[in-house]
């Protein structure tokens, strides 16, 4: 059984589409991305980002259908995000996905975009064993830190693989999941974008502080931790943003190199190799001691999560899951605990399409179709 399932996601600024195969081999993954069009605003914007999705949808379907050398006969079912979201955003793509579908006569596959981004990882542990032995695949219960530009959530996952047969030997990754912590103010990603955008470092913030945080000292600026009272696995960025701004406003030095930065970005400088010559060790020290910080938050409190909740291993997913350092700070405190961790690729881990076909696969199989007048929903929850 191949069923190629074609996903179509929208939820933010990425217009995608791909077509993945057993919810296991991507033929296809195309993204269009949106930050050319936010970059000047410093965050995205809503009315543009709908419109935007409106112009790409057709071409990037046809695209991702092309690329996997398959018509629109060929598929087994469109898989689609219907939430969480900004509305419009949403609609575009699910609206399209649902008139698609029925025109073609194929099931329909609601998708929480949450959900893909678990399946991310899954996706990505199963590309590694293509044509290779089997083994290597995250274990179930599993804690799963989704983090990016509009997420910050900690998912219990739990195997409910029982309740659908595995096709062609392996595991359609059938899931429950059980919200345990979540962040009460800024995502993480947001808060790199903001902090990026005090230190005019261009858009979006992540990668380029990622890269130049590498040449700062990390413990040149203490922060302190959030206290969530309540939940100690939730979640609070707000307060490291007030701070940088707070730090920035008591040393009028960074003013120069502020304007400085701000003039080559205005030029089209997008590249940490560019902003790199225009930052002082003072900016340098305070991006890399920021990182330090958003970095030993995410990881002590996913820990915390994965103790509590006794899971075999660590799921990391979203556009944060793509920094280094990140990286680096789960599999050292990983592996002193036996504890194994896993990330998709760079690819995977930012919004993709890819990952919706994957996350609609167990659903398909188990008949869990999209409901007649049921359209995409702005706060969808997972769980
Ligand atoms: O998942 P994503 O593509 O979109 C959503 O927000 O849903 O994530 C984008 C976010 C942005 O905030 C971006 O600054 C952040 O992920 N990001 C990173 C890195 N790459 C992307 N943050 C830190 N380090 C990175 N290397
Ligand atoms: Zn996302």
């Amino acid at each position: 059984m191949s069923l190629p399932i074609l996903g179509i996601e929208s939820s933010c600024d990425e217009t995608a589409a791909a077509v993945v195969r057993g919810g296991r081999d991507i033929l296809s993954s195309v993204v269009a991305s949106q930050d050319d069009v936010h970059r000047k605003y410093g965050g995205v914007v809503p009315e543009l980002a709908s419109r935007e999705h409106l112009r790409r949808i057709v071409p990037v379907v046809r695209e991702a259908l092309e690329r996997a050398g398959l018509g629109f006969q060929d598929l087994a079912a469109v898989g689609a995000t219907r939430g969480p979201g900004l509305i419009g955003s949403l609609l575009v793509g699910y609206t399209y996905a649902q008139t698609l579908a029925s025109a073609l006569g194929k099931p329909l596959v609601p998708v929480n975009h949450l959900e893909g981004h678990v399946h991310a990882v899954f996706l990505e542990a199963q590309q590694k064993k293509n044509g290779a032995a089997r083994g290597d695949l995250p274990e179930l219960p599993a804690v799963c830190l989704i983090v990016s530009g509009g997420h910050t959530v900690l998912y219990d996952v739990r195997s409910a693989i029982d309740a659908t047969p595995a096709v062609e030997g392996y595991p359609a990754f059938r899931c429950t999941y059980e919200r345990i912590g979540a962040t009460r103010d800024d995502a993480a990603g947001e808060a790199y974008d903001k902090v990026a955008k005090l230190l005019a470092l261009g858009y979006p913030g992540g990668p380029v502080m990622d890269q130049l945080a590498a040449h700062g000292n990390p413990q040149a600026v203490a922060f302190t931790s959030p206290n969530t009272r309540g939940n100690r696995l939730d979640f609070s960025f707000s307060g490291i943003k007030t701070a940088v701004l707070r730090y920035i406003r008591q040393n009028p030095a960074f003013e120069k190199e502020i304007a400085a930065r701000t003039e080559v970005l205005r030029r089209g400088a997008r590249k940490a190799a560019d902003l790199l010559p225009l930052s002082t060790p003072a900016t340098l020290d305070l991006v890399a001691s920021f990182q330090r910080a958003v970095v030993r938050d995410l990881v002590q409190r996913t820990l915390a999560a994965a103790e509590e909740r006794s899971a075999r291993c660590v799921l990391v997913s979203g556009g944060v899951a793509a920094n280094s350092e990140l990286r680096k700070t789960f599999e050292g405190e990983c592996g002193r605990r036996a504890l194994s961790v896993f990330f998709p690729s760079r690819p995977l881990s930012t919004d993709n399409a890819a990952m919706i076909a994957a996350a609609a696969y167990p659903h398909l199989l188990a008949g869990e179709l999209a409901k007649e007048g049921v359209d995409a929903e702005a706060n969808l929850p997972l769980a």
